[in-house]
């Protein structure tokens, strides 16, 4: 049976947590920056963060235990989105449904671009709705255009 899945916006309590995810092998590798990133860094891009309007950062839990995060940041009425699950998480379809949950609430149009070779990342950005455009330099597009009001 699927345990609930919720969203709620990440705090400065979760640094350590959010980064240990960060810094975890995989995560490095699907990200753009590959390097680890050290402790005063991560607090400063943390407070940098939910100071920013343009910029939500949820933390997904399952069951009240913190299972994996989600970043929407907003750029000339486009949110962008990526996505980090716990290692201790991963590969029970649990992401898919994460990142679907926060698709579901945002009405305005969605983008998140993919490295080529994230499979399990084009799945989870196809199951939430989003459409894949163009390939550019080993990054896959994706986007989900604007939700009218009835589908909302
Ligand atoms: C990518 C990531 C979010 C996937 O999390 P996950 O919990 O394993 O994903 P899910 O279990 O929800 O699986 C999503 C889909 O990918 C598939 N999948 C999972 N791991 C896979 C793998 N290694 N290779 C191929 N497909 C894979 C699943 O089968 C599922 O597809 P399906 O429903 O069509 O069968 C997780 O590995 C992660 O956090 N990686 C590091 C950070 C990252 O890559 N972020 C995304 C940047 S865009």
């Amino acid at each position: 049976m699927n345990e609930t899945i919720t969203l709620r916006p990440a705090t400065m309590r979760d640094a350590d947590m959010l980064l240990d995810w960060r810094n975890d092998p995989e995560t490095r590798k699907a990200s753009y920056n590959t390097s680890e990133v050290t402790k005063n860094d991560h607090i400063a891009w943390l407070t940098k963060t939910l100071d920013n309007s343009n910029r939500r950062l949820f933390v997904a839990e399952e069951d009240g235990a913190p299972i994996g995060t989600v970043r929407a940041d907003l750029s000339e009425g486009v949110w962008e989105l990526s996505w980090t699950m716990a290692p201790y998480a991963r590969g029970r379809g649990v992401a898919k449904r994460m990142v679907a949950l926060l698709v579901q609430q945002i009405t305005e149009p969605i983008r998140a671009e993919v490295k080529a070779g994230n499979v399990a990342s084009a799945r989870i950005a196809e199951h939430a709705g989003m459409k894949f455009n163009q390939k550019i330099e080993g990054v896959l597009h994706y986007s989900r255009d604007a939700l009218n009001e009835q589908e909302a």
